[in-house]
């Protein structure tokens, strides 16, 4: 993603930001986690998971990797991860804590102890039990971000069963894929949620989803959220509220083989269908609760914390419901967007509940750059002691404005590397024990082991890049991807035999620390969100009007990269419309297959594309010239003279 020049002068990156005194004097992490998880990696994570969690059956047998690279950790323990973030937390003198500070869009709030959530979550669970939920059972969950999305993730989890959320900005043809390949009975979801002052629909997406009959899919609980008109199908639609208040609130949590899979999370990849990751109870939860505590600093009596992530990505899996809610942290959860119904709303929700601890996307920071510091400096910031970054890289114009703006010089940042397939945070600094350096995530957690390597995986040492790996399992890692283990192994483990590849480039500074480089795949990152440059090139292609079309993420000031398309028109509709039509049809259309996500933000209708002599499209001469940049090397091209005219009619306009 970065060129020369800018590797070069984050190379040079001299500033360094040491912890307060007084932020040292209260650390929860502390230098000797780096000293046990060096002397003792597997003793280290062995540790964490019987300190941090409540295990049934407690484990005897760490790891075991002989069937690598599926895993199993703490295999012979016994364990209910819905239970660990509720039960105990009451039975231990902790339910009268707030969990969830909830603001609606709209203004309105709602909050709910440990008790209360706890309370909440066993009546979900009695429902989701008499529509016939059991261990193991798929149950997709499609919801705006409000308390109930976490209370169905939690009831789903009690029960062993396995949920997988959808982002609710995902069109219905792509919920319907995760739907089948999931092989789900259940759907929950909301009449609909508030967005930028509106209600978005959600229920009607299902309809059409599995309209059709042809899924698994027996049920559909739906959450009274935006009030508007749904249209029913009795039998199997069912109205949470109705259903929960015949419920009891008694459930006893079962014990549960840990390797079970928690959730799939479907993920871009390199190819048109996204994969679902699969990811484990007891590793998982491990790995989430033990970079939640030390990584955020986390003093769960005091601390106020928010994570602005949308509980439809693992940052919202992770660190929105199981880290923060297995530590028996107090939150703060907001449905709506940062601007609704003015720009300054998240800041005035910092304020309002004293936020202490806040974890979010550059692209958000820098969007708050454009709209001037004037709008966060109106506010009482002054709560805030820990900042966090996630998602993408984090440029050092912005990491110094999140510091100096919202962080008045005085909150330590944590710029966090991390992969939905990872499970939690890899690579990042220790607050009140790294000294912070702006642009670069660092160094690997205690007990993560990672390495950059060449292409034929030589290490590549100091003031080098290359590709990132991480060369021993971890409690959280993926276990696997939903009904395809081939291509688990091809994907993550067949380039470097025994490590894991991540799939991003790195470089490694002069004193050791990772600088992300991005992707150095087919995946594009826009906004912090992963999208496949081929999902998008095939939902243009299976419009009539498209003969070919070639995608690209372009560098973008605000979301990082941008969804960029050069698209030829079929011959016979080449007349049907003007240019900014078919690219404005277009656009609508790659909504509606995948999801306003993915629309892109600009398509250029060209007349050729620019193509190697073996016929693959040379994407890289697509993004210098998206980004407007002189040509590089086009000697094995088959037609110089298609870039010309592809240049030529961008300069000229040619998109809508
Ligand atoms: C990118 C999000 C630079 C990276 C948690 C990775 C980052 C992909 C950072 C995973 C960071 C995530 N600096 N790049 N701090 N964090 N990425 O699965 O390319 O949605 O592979 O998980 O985001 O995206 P995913």
């Amino acid at each position: 993603m970065a060129d020369n020049t800018t590797i070069d002068s984050l190379l040079h990156e001299e500033r360094r930001f040491p912890p307060s005194d007084e932020f040292v004097a209260h650390r929860v992490a502390t230098p000797e986690l780096y000293e046990q998880a060096r002397a003792d990696r597997l003793g280290f994570w062995a540790e964490q998971a019987k300190t941090l969690l409540h295990w049934h059956t407690p484990f005897t047998e760490v790891l075991d990797w002989s069937n690598a690279p599926f895993a199993r950790w703490f295999g012979d323990g016994r364990i209910n991860v819905s239970y660990n973030c509720l039960d105990r937390h009451v039975l231990e003198g902790r339910g009268d804590r707030v969990a969830l500070l909830f603001e609606g869009e709209p203004g309105d709030e709602r909050s709910l102890t440990y008790a209360e959530l706890t309370a909440e979550v066993k009546k979900a669970a009695n429902m989701l039990a008499t529509l016939g939920v059991t261990e193991g059972d798929r149950v997709v969950i499609y919801m705006p971000q409000i308390p109930e999305a976490i209370i169905a993730m939690l009831a789903v989890a009690r029960l062993g069963a396995i949920h997988s959320v959808v982002f609710g900005g995902f069109s219905a043809e792509s919920l319907r894929a995760r739907i089948d390949d999931a092989d789900a009975k259940l759907v929950i979801t909301a009449d609909g949620g508030y967005r930028k002052g509106k209600v978005f629909p959600l229920k009607p997406a299902v309809d059409e989803a599995i309209a059709d009959g042809g899924t698994a899919v027996k049920n559909v609980v739906v959450v009274k959220r935006g009030g508007n008109d749904v249209t029913w199908v009795d039998g199997r639609d069912v109205w949470w509220e109705e259903e929960i208040a015949t419920m009891s609130d008694e459930h006893t949590a079962e014990a549960f083989d840990p390797e079970n899979p928690l959730f799939i999370l479907y993920t871009s990849g390199t190819t048109g269908n996204p994969k679902g990751i699969i990811h484990s109870s007891g590793g998982y939860l491990t790995g989430a609760a033990y970079t939640h505590k030390n990584v955020f600093d986390l003093k769960p009596e005091t601390d106020v914390y928010w994570c602005t992530a949308d509980v439809g990505w693992i940052t919202g899996h992770s660190y929105v419901v199981y880290g923060p809610l297995a530590n028996g942290a107090t939150q703060v959860i907001y449905e709506g967007t940062p601007d609704a119904p003015q720009p300054g709303r998240w800041w005035d929700i910092i304020e309002k509940y004293g936020v202490t601890i806040f974890y979010t996307a550059p692209t958000a920071i820098r969007g708050f750059m454009k709209a001037g510091r004037e709008i966060p400096q109106a506010r009482d910031l002054s709560s805030l002691r820990l900042l966090g970054t996630v998602g993408e890289p984090i440029n050092p114009e912005a990491w110094m404005w999140y510091r100096e703006v919202i962080g008045g010089n005085r909150c330590p940042i944590v710029d966090t590397w991390w992969q939905t397939e990872t499970g939690a945070i890899m690579v990042s600094a220790l607050p009140g024990i790294t000294h912070t350096k702006p642009g670069s995530a660092q160094v690997p957690l205690p007990g993560i082991s990672i390495d950059v390597l060449s292409e034929d995986g030589v290490h590549v040492g100091a003031e080098a890049g290359g590709l990132l790996v991480v060369t021993e399992p971890w409690p959280s890692m993926l276990r696997g991807i939903w009904g395809d283990p081939d291509r688990f192994v091809e994907t993550y483990w067949a380039k470097f035999g025994d490590k894991y590849f991540a799939g991003d480039g790195a470089h490694l500074d002069a004193d050791g620390d990772v600088w992300l480089l991005g992707r150095v795949d087919d995946v594009m990152n826009v906004s912090g969100h992963r999208l496949s440059t081929m999902e998008i090139e095939s939902a243009l292609v299976a419009h009539e009007m498209t003969a070919e079309a070639a995608v690209i993420g372009a560098d973008d000031d605000t979301t990082g990269q941008a969804v960029v398309a050069f698209v030829i028109l079929k011959a016979r509709h080449q007349k049907d419309m003007s240019e900014e039509e078919a690219a404005a049809e277009l656009r609508s259309w790659v909504s509606k297959q995948i999801g306003a996500i993915a629309r892109p933000r600009d398509i250029h209708i060209v007349n050729e594309l620019p193509k190697t002599r073996s016929g693959k499209i040379m994407r890289r001469l697509l993004r210098d010239i998206a980004e407007g940049r002189a040509l590089g090397d086009t000697t094995t091209l088959t037609d110089t003279n298609v870039i010309d005219v592809i240049s030529q009619a961008m300069l000229s306009g040619g998109d809508d």
